[in-house]
């Protein structure tokens, strides 16, 4: 069976209204589309842990730079919506722009510390368009819980961060990343590779293992654990943006030596300038 579709806010709010009144619980999975595996396995826990599973279908604008990939973020919403009936999810929520953000809108949420670094620093404003359409989607499907995968590392940070600060009472999972059989984290932005970049992309992750291979015997300095990663990128055609441990809990820096729970984050870019494609990728140590 096909989800059923709800375009409006408002009757996204009505069913949602309902079927709380009724005590069924509501699992939510938030995405742009263009689903992937990483999504259907999202959609996959959902349908595992509730009683009604939504997912919402939305390419949020105000999560993207003026010069960044809005108008050419990928679209495929029939294709999406079978995905969605393979996993048996019961409603597709798939708003306009003009209807979650109309003519006088004003208001945003800014999850502070935890935006400012790794992507927030390349992408000004990215987290505030993150936290603001995550907290209007809560408000309208009132999940019970919600999944976001951990591929987006600091964004589900931020959303916990989101959740807990303004009482919004919804359980945040994580959950692990979904990579191709080569290693590439999937990504709904890989789509966008050439066959040429495609076939280098494995080597992020490779990048990142073998800091974690040095981590896991026992190598704790952060410029030594760095240097394994930037040195393998450095063989590749990929630019770095951005390449960091940060504390596990929190994203703060450590200071000389990782002495805790850590994640290793880049974002690296790849392709020429008409074409540039930027990817993310982590790997969780300790
Ligand atoms: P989107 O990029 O479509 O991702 C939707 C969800 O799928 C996010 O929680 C993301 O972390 C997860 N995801 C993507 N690739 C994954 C992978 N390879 N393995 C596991 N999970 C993966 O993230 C967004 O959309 C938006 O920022 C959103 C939260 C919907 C707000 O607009």
């Amino acid at each position: 069976m096909p989800p059923r579709i709800l375009v409006s806010p408002a009757d996204m709010r009505v069913a949602s209204d309902g079927w709380r009144r009724d005590g069924r619980r509501i699992s939510f999975v938030p995405t742009m589309g263009y689903l992937h595996a990483g999504h259907v396995a999202l959609l996959d826990e959902a349908r595992r842990h509730g009683d009604i599973a939504v997912l919402s279908i939305f390419v949020n604008p105000t999560q993207f730079g003026p010069k960044e990939d809005l108008a050419r973020y990928p679209r495929d919403l029939d294709g999406d919506l079978a995905k969605a009936a393979g996993a048996g999810i019961d409603y597709a929520f798939v708003p306009t722009a003009e209807a979650m953000y109309p003519a006088g809108y004003q208001t945003y949420v800014d999850v502070r510390a935890l935006s400012s670094g790794l992507c927030g620093a390349s992408r000004p404003g990215h987290f505030t368009g993150v936290a603001t359409v995550v907290a209007k989607l809560f408000g309208l499907v009132q999940p019970h819980v919600a999944f976001f995968g951990r591929k987006d590392f600091q964004q589900l940070r931020v959303i916990e961060r989101m959740t807990a600060d303004l009482h919004l009472g919804v359980e945040v999972v994580g959950c692990p990343i979904v990579r191709e059989p080569d290693g590439l984290a999937m990504s709904s932005r890989n789509a966008y590779l050439s066959p040429d970049d495609r076939a280098q992309a494995p080597a992020l992750q490779a990048a990142l293992r073998l800091a974690a291979d040095a981590h896991r015997d026992g190598e704790r300095s952060v410029e030594a654990l760095l240097a394994r990663a930037t040195q393998h990128l450095a063989t590749t055609p990929f630019q770095l943006d951005y390449l960091e441990l940060r504390r596990h809990d929190d994203l703060t820096l450590f200071a000389v030596t990782v002495d805790g729970p850590a994640v290793l984050a880049l974002a690296a870019f790849i392709g020429p300038p008409t074409r540039r494609t930027r990817l993310i990728d982590n790997l969780e140590l300790g």
